[in-house]
């Protein structure tokens, strides 16, 4: 099999920028938060409980204190109510979870952070850790599971949608699917891990931390501290990884706020691989029951997709794509609705395709378990109920290319070459199956600021709290800067990820793009306007700008994005991105195609893809590298989610088995062969100023059900259930 996993797109020309920060990357300039050496720094390391739920008794912590170099040791008891209770960003705040910090004797979840050790070396804070000793009083064994006996499921009634009468149109449909499907726990274990260092100079704090928001950080951590935002900088301009686990404020970061307010030092806390699985979020484990009906020519009549995810004790949290697996076909008659699962966990977060994932698995196998029953080819079933409105409000969709999206993969994947029978096409012992599914995504956006500069020498500085999880942020910004004010892009330099900059939409919902580039525009719109030339082209600013004899013009913007109420949100670090299926008066969508072919091997079973072609329609693509690389980057965790991963979790102690790369099975190199990402062209004025619908979730949508739908393609095997693996083909 050749290898051919990034193909250049055609559209990635000379013309197209390289990589704003790459070369600072690659030669170890970028500095990424951990990076950052401050003088006399202390170094902390977490203490995390060893059960799954229970109160602590007592904590011994004379062996810990003995050991050289121990500064400081913070527990409950130590830390007094120095951090107050505050609102989790599901009620409105802005943690990720509302359990306070060191807050109590209470343990809610295995992993959950009891104790902070500071010492002078990391060494020496994780031996003191070490010999810390809790006792904890008698206490029963945890409710991890979704599926154990002291788990509460919940109707989150706000989540639920109708159109029609369901019950009556599936009750007379001549054709019928009712399945129901499951998706793991999984984390996103960023390779960067989660680290904070703070410092304090007198009554201000920076905050180094690799953030997807780092206003969030700012209020959130003043209001944890009940102090004043203006007094707190967080710093993050490189992301190491992040994918929705460093979207938010986490428990971690006030512990390290105070513990260098005590000690009058820096302190620097990196918390260890395993402790990352409970330090922030994960993908909740998730299970659905579809039941579909159609007339014997393939048209829905009724649709109904009823989701169970799994949340913590504290924290009732859903991804709910209910709302959108609802709307993406023509179907008069729908129900969908959304349950939580409450079980003895940390809580549960957001990761790349948080709901459109485990949703969209569970809607597209059960859409080709419909094909399979209409004797019908399952692209032909999805262009048979395309659509150009949603049915729950009738609401259009700004722009919508799904079909060109299949017919440009199909031609690509020479899906036309396909023989219907499961089981029809066989090469040696390989059994072959060809699968597809829809990717779909909300096109959000978020208010944003942004200010430029331009110099009279053509020198231009673009500056804003966007943030670089390694999306491509500072090239996009860079590159829209350039264009608008006719200056070629090595001239232009950016900022970002500074809470001190002008403030921007959390780096999350695929909606950096959309909300940080009409922010731009909007500033170079007011230095045209500075100028005297309003409306005049790229061209001409240059030669305007020397005429003005001015030295510099700088100017900054806000822009509020369609749906949203206020641009005041955006200064508190709490907008939430707007747009999708949040909008009065239309949905906006990406949309995409995903087609693969699997081997199965007829003897051992072994799961293979040689073989995906993803083609997404995402409104205007500014870069088509940094894009290209986004969504291949989805489509082969797409892979992993369909193959590969799945957190294991002991029911005994609730405790993660695999909370480790060794044993977290991802896949390598050999597990990746050709992955082709197409950019579907697509024109959309509708969607915001720049016409960006975003791509830095779509390409992990959709294949999952790719897989197992090619799955049974190549075996005749229903698999309903992720992660598939060989052994459960025998
Ligand atoms: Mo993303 S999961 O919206 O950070």
């Amino acid at each position: 099999m050749t290898k051919s996993l990034t193909p250049a797109p055609d559209a990635a020309s000379d013309r197209t920028p390289q990589r704003y920060e790459g070369r600072a990357k690659v030669t170890g300039e970028a500095h990424y938060p951990s990076d950052v050496r401050l003088p006399r720094t202390a170094h902390a390391y977490l203490h995390v409980s060893r059960i799954g739920r229970g109160t602590i008794r007592s904590f011994d912590l004379a062996q810990a204190r003995a050991v050289p170099g121990v500064i400081d040791i913070l527990t409950h008891e130590t830390l007094g109510e120095d951090i107050r209770q505050t609102p989790a960003m599901y009620q409105g705040g802005y943690i990720s979870d509302s359990v306070r910090p060191l807050g109590s004797a209470e343990v809610a979840y295995w992993g959950q952070p009891l104790a902070m050790v500071v010492a002078e070396t990391f060494e020496a804070a994780r031996e003191a850790s070490n010999r810390i000793n809790v006792t904890y009083h008698p206490h029963p064994a945890p409710s991890a599971d979704m599926g154990s006996e002291g788990a509460v499921t919940q109707a989150l009634e706000p989540m639920n949608l109708a159109v029609g009468n369901f019950e009556v149109a599936y009750a007379a449909a001549p054709v019928r699917i009712d399945a129901d499907y499951s998706t793991p726990t999984q984390h996103q274990n960023p390779i960067e891990l989660f680290a904070t260092q703070c410092v304090w100079e007198g009554d201000r704090l920076t905050v180094h931390e690799p953030s997807q928001y780092v206003n969030n950080v700012k209020f959130g951590l003043a209001e944890q501290l009940g102090i004043e935002p203006e007094r707190i900088r967080v710093v993050s301009p490189y992301v190491g990884g992040a994918f929705g686990s460093k979207g938010f404020l986490t428990q971690r970061t006030a512990l390290v706020a105070i513990a260098a307010k005590r000690l009058g030092r820096p302190v620097k806390l990196v918390a260890t691989r395993e402790q990352g699985f409970t330090v922030s979020g994960y993908r909740a484990e998730t299970r659905h029951r579809v039941q579909l009906a159609a007339t014997r020519d393939g048209r829905l009549v009724a649709l109904r997709q009823e989701g169970w995810e799994l949340t913590s004790r504290a924290d009732s949290v859903a991804m709910g794509a209910a709302s959108m697996t609802a709307r993406l076909y023509a179907c008069p008659n729908v129900s969908v609705r959304v349950n939580t699962v409450s079980a003895d966990r940390s809580t549960p977060g957001f990761m790349r395709g948080p709901g459109e994932v485990p949703y969209g698995f569970a809607l597209e196998t059960a859409l080709d378990e419909l094909a399979t029953a209409l004797d019908m080819d399952p692209i032909e079933l999805r262009r048979i109920n395309d659509t150009r409105t949603e049915p729950i409000g009738g609401l259009p969709y700004t722009s919508r290319s799904l079909m060109r999206c299949f017919d440009e993969a199909a031609a690509r994947f020479r899906w036309g070459e396909r023989t219907k029978p499961p089981g029809s096409m066989r090469e040696g012992d390989w059994r072959i199956g060809w699968g597809c599914a829809t990717a779909f995504y909300p096109a959000y956006a978020g208010n944003a600021s942004a200010r430029v500069r331009l110099s009279a020498d053509g020198r231009v500085h673009v500056s804003s709290a966007g943030h670089e999880l390694g999306q491509g942020m500072y090239t996009m910004m860079a590159q829209v800067a350039a264009e608008q004010l006719g200056v070629p892009f090595e001239q232009v330099t950016v900022s970002l990820g500074d809470s001190d900059l002008p403030p921007a939409v959390v780096a999350g919902g695929s909606s950096s793009t959309a909300s940080v580039a009409p922010a731009i525009m909007a500033a170079c719109d007011a230095i045209r306007r500075r100028l005297g030339i309003e409306g005049a082209s790229p061209s001409e600013i240059m030669p305007a700008m020397k005429a003005s004899g001015r030295g510099v013009v700088e100017e900054l913007a806000e822009v509020r994005a369609h749906g949203v109420d206020s641009i005041a949100g955006l200064y508190r670090g709490k907008a939430v991105p707007s747009g999708g299926v949040h909008l009065p008066d239309r949905v906006q969508f990406a949309l995409g195609a995903q087609l693969v072919e699997v081997r199965v091997h007829a003897r051992t079973h072994e799961i293979r893809v040689p073989r995906a072609v993803g083609a997404f329609a995402a409104g205007r693509i500014i870069n088509p590298r940094t894009a290209h690389g986004q969504l291949v980057g989805g489509m082969i965790w797409g892979i992993s989610s369909a193959l590969h991963e799945h957190t294991e979790i002991d029911p005994r102690n609730g405790s993660y088995i695999n909370a480790n790369l060794a044993d977290y099975l991802l896949p390598v190199n050999a597990d990746i062969v050709d992955v082709e990402a197409l950019m579907v062209e697509e024109e959309d004025p509708l969607v915001n100023r720049a016409g960006v619908k975003g791509v830095g979730e779509i390409g992990v949508v959709g294949v999952a059900a790719a897989i197992s739908n090619a799955v049974f393609h190549a075996t005749g095997q229903r698999l309903r259930d992720l992660p598939i693996r060989l052994e459960h083909l025998m």
